[in-house]
């Protein structure tokens, strides 16, 4: 590639960043072995359980009770949760948290389950209805570390075992409680758990996982370490999501995918996330979109959007997919990117317009208005975006054309 593509890849910022902690983690098939050793660590209990409801009566399971049994370590479960789930559902969470006398919290599900299972945990100690440390609208702050916390997540996804956030939805878009307690104290990332994912989620969680790593690599806050682990989530997104989709019951491409969300979600709390998820969070609360698919959806629409401001990285994106052409300009290789990843995600299933979502083209005002108060995801953005510009996006992403 040219020297220019160079010289933007390996420019360091100017100034000094803080590197995220990462918290400690068992990680790769069987890792769930490793949970007596955390729990000597972080907690004897009794132990709250936070657990997805489609999972707690299934097999899959066990063997987390199990290993608590082993220990002799009480628990009480509590399933009573949503995928999406909204304030509600979180204050329900915490209210039965803070009614029993708990030690430790563990999370098991996907990032829906694990976003609530950390609310608990930080929300026993911390007074006040959750609406109240809202990001877009709360006036409180966490002050309390709560209870000690580990995560398990289900899904190939979200990385949110490694993040300091909890989603939440709210009737028109999604918002967000931030705070390093917030962080797990340990994460276990087993892929045997991911093995029962039905595609179509599988295919959801991986394009979010992807969009992480895409979205922190072109962040206006980008680092050297940032780049990384977004260069190597994409590889590994990039090379076995489809396989994941497709035969689920591949290990490997179950492991793989593992590593890359978990690599993903480092990358994104070091540099954050940006325009998609901005966009793809009024979907999400507006018209119910699973968090993956709203992501997913928009991926060439913003991109193509704002390539004039990230050619050079989207160019490095395309080689981390596999793609390489040494006679190929910057543009015409951020292009291809873009192509490559919308015919990702059409291979695996999702929609490739927003009316494949049946949401009707009128709605792109009102998407717009919330999408453009999500000033947190679109500082990151490499392009600044208007109102106007969100808008137009949404209206691109009815008509099928990312490249203009
Ligand atoms: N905190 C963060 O850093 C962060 C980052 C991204 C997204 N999120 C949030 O996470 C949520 C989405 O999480 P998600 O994408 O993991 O999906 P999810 O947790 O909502 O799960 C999706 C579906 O998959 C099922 N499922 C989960 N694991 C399964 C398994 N092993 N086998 C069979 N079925 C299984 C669930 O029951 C559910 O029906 C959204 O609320 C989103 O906003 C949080
Ligand atoms: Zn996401």
């Amino acid at each position: 590639m040219t020297a220019s593509f160079n010289e933007i890849l390996l420019k360091s910022p100017a100034g000094a960043t803080t590197v995220k902690p990462v918290p400690l983690t068992a990680i790769g098939w069987d890792a769930i072995q490793q949970l007596p050793a955390l729990l000597q660590q972080f907690g004897n209990g009794p132990a709250l359980i936070i657990a997805d409801p489609a999972l707690v009566t299934l097999p899959i399971i066990r063997p987390v009770l199990q290993l608590l049994d082993q220990q002799q370590i009480a628990y009480t479960i509590y399933s009573d949760l949503v995928p999406e789930p909204t304030v509600e559902t979180g204050q329900k969470a915490i209210d039965f948290g803070r009614s029993g006398n708990f030690k430790l919290v563990i999370g098991f599900g996907g990032g829906s389950a694990l976003d609530m299972a950390k609310l608990v945990a930080v929300f026993i100690q911390n007074p006040g209805p959750v609406s109240a440390y809202l990001n877009l609208t709360g006036t409180k702050k966490i002050e309390h570390r709560g209870l000690p916390k580990i995560l398990i997540p289900t899904t190939s996804g979200t990385g949110t075992e490694v993040t300091n956030i909890s989603v939440l939805a709210l009737e028109r878009t999604k918002d967000v409680v931030v705070h390093d307690y917030l962080l797990a104290d340990a994460a276990i990332v087993d892929p045997v758990f991911t093995l029962s994912v039905p595609p179509r989620v599988t295919a959801a969680t991986g394009a979010d996982a992807l969009t992480h790593a895409i979205e922190a690599f072109i962040s206006v806050n980008a680092t050297p370490y940032s780049d990384g682990l977004a260069l190597q989530a994409i590889r590994l997104i990039g090379s076995t999501l489809r396989q994941a989709v497709t035969d689920g019951s591949n290990r490997e491409a179950r492991t793989a995918m593992a590593y890359g969300s978990y690599l993903a979600g480092m990358a994104f709390f070091n540099a954050g996330v940006g325009a998609i998820h901005a966009l793809a969070y009024p979907l999400g609360g507006q018209f119910h979109l699973a968090h993956g698919e709203s992501n997913a959806v928009l991926i060439p629409y913003v991109l193509g959007y704002i390539l004039p401001s990230c050619a050079a990285r989207l160019a490095v994106v395309y080689e981390a997919l596999g793609f390489s052409e040494a006679t190929i300009s910057m543009q015409e290789a951020a292009e291809k990117c873009i192509r490559v990843l919308a015919a990702l995600t059409r291979d695996i299933g999702i929609p490739e317009t927003l009316a494949g979502f049946q949401i009707p083209e009128a709605a792109t005002a009102a998407l717009a208005a919330d999408g453009i108060l999500q000033k947190r995801l679109l500082a990151r953005c490499p392009m600044e975006l208007s109102e106007e510009q969100v808008h137009e996006i949404y209206a691109r992403a009815f008509t099928g054309i990312y490249l203009h």
